[in-house]
């Protein structure tokens, strides 16, 4: 039997810390409303009560040091898992479109090239957890990592991802490039050194050819 709706798109945002992810959601969303469709907005780790339990468990700072990689790695799909089938899933289904801050590149960026577990570990559990599900498009808000975390330090105390060093950021940030050079179709990469109206033109710019292209 075919669907009466046509799916959803997946729509997500990638980019390391202080990017300004979170502050062009909204931007983004109102965007997808103007073009007639309806959106869920939602993020990662989390998106649903069980979701953003892990994300606390992943997010606060331990005294006995730090979680090792695969337990990192587990968690996050644990809680995409959830977030699939609760969240993203059905609302693709009915036809609706998903926003989501941060997906399944956030862990190739995070655990893969900041933690240095194997691609191919990340690979088999995206497999898994997804199957054949893929973002339609991924806006990456691309700065240079000084420049981010000076911004997410004067947005709050930092979590257990933002205590980490440059060079962990450094990492995050050119396997972020590296997933744009290698998905060019879905990935726009947004210089997001601009400042706020500049960088929302661009975005608005890229919508205007995604819905196009997907009409
Ligand atoms: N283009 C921009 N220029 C200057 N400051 C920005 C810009 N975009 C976002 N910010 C600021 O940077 C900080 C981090 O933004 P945020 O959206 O929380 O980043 P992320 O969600 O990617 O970690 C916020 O204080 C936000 O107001
Ligand atoms: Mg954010």
């Amino acid at each position: 039997m075919t669907s009466p709706h046509a799916r959803g798109k997946l729509i997500t945002l990638e980019g390391a810390e202080g990017v300004g992810k979170t502050t062009n959601r909204e931007f983004i969303r109102h965007c997808i409303e103007q073009s007639g469709h309806l959106v869920v907005t939602t993020r990662e780790p989390g998106g649903t009560p069980l979701g953003e339990q892990i994300r606390g468990l992943l997010l606060e700072q331990r005294d006995e040091g730090s979680m090792a990689s695969d337990t990192e790695l587990l968690l996050m799909f644990a809680a995409r898992a959830e977030h699939l089938a609760r969240v993203i899933r059905p609302a693709l289904e009915s036809g609706q479109w998903v926003l989501c801050d941060r997906f399944t590149d956030a862990t190739y960026a995070y655990q893969g090239g900041g933690r240095g577990v194997p691609r191919s570990r990340i690979a088999v559990l995206e497999e898994w957890v997804q199957a054949d599900l893929r973002p339609d498009l991924t806006f990456l808000l691309d700065l240079p990592v000084n420049e981010g975390l000076q911004r997410a330090g004067k947005r709050s105390a930092p979590d257990r991802f933002e205590s980490e060093h440059a060079a962990f950021f450094e990492r995050v940030r050119q396997a972020y490039l590296a997933l744009a050079q290698q998905y060019p179709a879905r990935y726009r990469v947004i210089d997001a050194a601009q400042p706020l109206e500049a960088v929302q033109q661009r975005i608005h710019d890229v919508l205007a050819e995604f819905f196009v292209r997907s009409s």
